[in-house]
């Protein structure tokens, strides 16, 4: 039996890297999957990938009437909604010196509120239903300490991090149960985007970043996205049922708590 049969899953921000990963896990496991991002036309490219258990939906989580048509739709076109994954964020660095209101606002608005009002769209409508659902946030271990040049991101991630406790103890009385995952660095386009920062901050070589963060993970290298689905996996499962309000570390051992 495939651990996640019958079940329907919103993953935000899934049209790519982490969330893309979790949408064809998903789908191994016997799911029906939303991959709903900002960008449809490759949320739909990933969809079309996939195939028939996979719908693309345009979803901007800083927008409140896009969270609000993006669950709808989703639920118009799966029956209802039994895991919400909120994956969708945007990374930004620069010395304290240099942030600027406008990147601190996008950041917040993206990786916080996105995170909370997705969560209570679809919170909403698993009460409404009496859906014992599962949400999954995506924190980081940016989200553990803070960072020299990361200031912004990481005080996201914390606030994922709390946001995730705090809704889990709100919403278990519904039977929603609310976990997290905090990876620790993964390959693909954001930590290409990551490394090029560093390339022009720490004036590295194209690639030293990476290869320098990979070196210094206990387990021997950077994650991959697949690394990360067991753990998705899980907490979605009923095997997970008395979990709650928990932040997960999987990160090759980087960050211990
Ligand atoms: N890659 C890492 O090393 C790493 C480490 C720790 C945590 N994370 C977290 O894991 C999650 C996925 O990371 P990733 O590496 O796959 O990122 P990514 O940048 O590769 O993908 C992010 C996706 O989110 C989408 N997106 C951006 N803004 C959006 C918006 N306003 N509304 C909806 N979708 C939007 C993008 O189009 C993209 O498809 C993020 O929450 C990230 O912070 C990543």
């Amino acid at each position: 039996m495939k651990r996640l049969e019958g079940k329907t899953a919103l993953i935000t921000g899934a049209a790519r890297g982490i969330g893309l990963a979790f949408a064809r896990a998903y789908v191994a496991e016997g799911a029906r999957v939303a991959i709903a991002d900002i960008d449809l036309a490759r949320a739909q490219a990933a969809a079309d990938q996939i195939g028939d258990a996979a719908i693309a939906v345009k979803l901007d989580v800083s927008d409140q009437a896009s969270i609000d048509a993006g669950v709808a739709e989703t639920v118009d076109r799966l029956g209802q909604i039994d895991i919400l994954i909120n994956n969708a964020a945007i990374f930004t660095a620069a010395p304290i010196a240099e942030i600027t209101r406008a990147d601190y606002d996008r950041a917040f608005a993206i990786n916080v509120s996105g995170c909370l009002f997705t969560m209570q769209a679809v919170a909403q409508h698993m009460i409404d239903r009496g859906i014992r659902g599962n949400i999954i946030n995506m924190a980081s271990q940016a989200g553990r300490r803070g960072e020299s040049l990361v200031a912004v991101y990481c005080a996201t991630k914390a606030a994922v991090i709390s946001l995730t406790q705090s809704a889990g103890l709100n919403l278990i009385q519904h039977g929603i149960n609310v976990n997290a995952i905090a990876p620790g660095v993964v390959d693909g386009e954001h930590w290409d985007g990551v490394d090029a920062f560093f390339a022009k901050h720490e004036n590295k070589a194209p690639g030293q970043k990476k290869k320098e963060v990979g070196n210094a993970v206990p387990f021997g290298r950077m994650g991959t996205a697949d690394d990360l689905t067991g753990m998705a996996i899980f907490l979605a499962s009923a095997e997970a049922e008395y979990i709650v309000a928990q932040t997960y570390n999987v990160d090759g051992g980087n960050w211990m708590s």
